[in-house]
């Protein structure tokens, strides 16, 4: 048996293509004291993966040339040297994108054997990171209040749908934006937004119509052309949770940016974020979100696609929106 890895090949000048990525077959890992050999079931695909792909400075560093990309993964364990573990559990851990890994326990979460009334996969969804990082970005950053307008972009992913159903919980007003009339269908009838506007209309006139009144929180994923639409809207005293800007990531260089002196004039609140800085906030999302997951009262959908090998052009789909909810490989 041999081991699938899919391997940083080039680095994208903008669009990542094929020609960045490189399959190999490797010999299977074998595991040292403390760790376990993982046979990895699903693979996460996020958007932060393309800033890892550039040499440049940044919170995390970038996948060295001919290094296996990197990814968090759910896998089930097949040999154990740890105390912790045993053949059968299942993990949660950033494994990347691959078939096999040798992992010390110490690196590990444990997840229920069932998936504790979720699929295996949702650890990497609405319970893991992206879910973490919704559950951080409404309540640490926008701190909605009863009857506040909170519009959030990105509305049918993995971060933007979960933030979006957290602040209606909250008693907000949520208004999301996403791209195209089947994700806005979802959004407002299936994850229950008030309005969803389609961004690749006229999105300035749509918001002035479902929020004339101006808006209290921006929960913000997009950047770019929504970003310049939603920031003049932003009422006095507004929070933003700046949690991401996937419609630049491919853009090289990157465009002038919009007018910023709102932040100002309209005493803004501005916060970036990265959940990785929140440990506390992972265990108490498991757990809201878990129970929020039993009781029907949140909606998540994932986007699965089969086979390590369709892991590179999915990923370069979901940098152009083609992803429709969590984007999972499954192996
Ligand atoms: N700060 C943190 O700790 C943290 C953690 C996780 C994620 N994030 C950020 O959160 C954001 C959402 O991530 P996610 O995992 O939930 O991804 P996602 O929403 O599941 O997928 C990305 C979505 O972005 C939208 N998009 C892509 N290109 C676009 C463009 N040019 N213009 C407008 N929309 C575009 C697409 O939706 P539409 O088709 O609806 O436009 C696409 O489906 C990203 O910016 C990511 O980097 C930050």
């Amino acid at each position: 048996m041999s081991n699938p890895q899919i391997l940083l090949k080039a680095r994208p000048k903008d669009r990542p293509g094929p020609e960045h990525f490189e399959r190999v077959e490797t010999a299977m890992p074998v595991p040292g004291r403390g760790e376990v050999l993982l046979r990895h079931r699903f693979l996460s695909l996020d958007p932060y993966m393309r800033g890892r792909m550039d040499d440049t400075a940044s919170y995390a560093a970038p996948v060295p040339l001919g290094g296996v990309m990197e990814g968090e993964c759910v896998a089930e364990v097949l040999e154990s040297h740890h105390d912790g573990f045993a053949p059968g559990d299942w993990v949660r851990g950033a494994r990347g994108w691959q078939g096999f890994s040798a992992a010390h326990g110490s690196s590990l979460v444990k997840l229920p054997k069932d998936g504790g009334g979720v699929p295996h996969s949702a650890y990497l969804g609405v319970l893991g990171m992206p879910g973490t990082t919704a559950w951080v970005g409404v309540t640490e950053i926008g701190r909605p209040k009863p009857g506040d307008v909170f519009v959030v972009s990105a509305a049918s992913g993995a971060v933007g749908g979960v933030a979006g159903q957290i602040a209606k919980k909250y008693g907000c007003r949520v208004i999301g934006i996403a791209g195209g009339a089947e994700k806005c269908r979802y959004v407002k009838e299936e994850l229950g937004f008030d309005d969803c506007l389609d961004h690749r209309g006229d999105l300035a006139r749509a918001l002035d119509a479902a929020c004339p009144e101006g808006i209290d929180v921006y929960f913000e994923n997009v950047g770019g052309a929504v970003q310049e639409a939603v920031l003049p809207r932003m009422r006095a005293f507004g929070r933003i949770a700046f949690c991401g800007t996937v419609a630049t990531y491919n853009t090289r260089p990157l465009p002038p940016g919009p007018n910023l002196s709102v932040l100002v004039r309209r005493k803004l609140m501005l916060q970036g974020f990265i959940v990785s800085d929140h440990p506390n906030a992972w265990p108490v999302w498991r757990e809201r979100g878990a129970a929020w997951l039993r009781d029907g009262a949140l909606k998540f959908r994932e986007h699965v696609v089969d086979g390590l090998d369709q892991a590179p052009e999915a990923f370069i789909g979901l940098l152009e929106g083609r992803n429709f909810g969590k984007l999972i490989i499954r192996l």
